[in-house]
């Protein structure tokens, strides 16, 4: 199975939203496989937005990304990878499909309330960006021969 590295920004932990987006994946069927509170440091935000340095945005990402606790996350899953980026929504929340998380809760690009990896290679530096071996759980869900066909 695959692993992806997904992240509730600072507004969504502010907006007490983190048990109903947890609760989204958890109901998709994905195992959370670590799981954290942090705050992020300025090296560590432009490091994991390194992409980004050179945008007219990124001193505002920075900010905003290191403007509170942020909850991490590693969710594993049959092409999670693809498909928590689709459970996420358009970067753009005011162009996020309902039914999205994105376009369920939020408004501003830049208060876009969660991220999540969009290729293998960001979902394997991103998982090692901000998670050590030490911190991975590993356990069976009871219900794995339920949800896939094979399991
Ligand atoms: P992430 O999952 O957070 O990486 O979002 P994304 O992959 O949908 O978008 P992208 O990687 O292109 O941009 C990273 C983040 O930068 C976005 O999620 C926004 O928070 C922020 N961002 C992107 N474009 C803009 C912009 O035009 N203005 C502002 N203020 N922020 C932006
Ligand atoms: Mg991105």
């Amino acid at each position: 199975k695959q692993r992806t590295f997904t992240m509730l920004k600072p507004d969504a932990v502010k907006r007490r939203l983190t048990g109903e987006i947890l609760a989204r994946f958890e109901k998709r069927g994905l195992k959370i496989v670590a799981a954290k509170t942090l705050m992020i440091s300025d090296d560590l935000a432009k490091t994991h937005y390194g992409e980004h340095s050179d945008k007219p945005f990124f001193g505002d990402l920075i900010s905003y990304i290191t403007s509170g606790p942020v909850f991490a996350m590693v969710l594993e899953g049959d092409d999670v990878i693809s498909m928590v980026r689709k459970m996420v929504g358009a970067t753009n929340p005011k162009e996020a499909a309902v039914g999205t998380i994105r376009g369920d809760y939020a408004i501003d690009t830049g208060r876009n309330i969660v991220h999540a990896s969009d290729s293998e290679e960001s979902a394997e530096r991103e998982i090692n960006l901000f998670f050590d071996e030490s911190e991975f759980c590993d356990y069976e869900l009871p219900d794995e021969d339920i949800i896939y066909e094979e399991p």
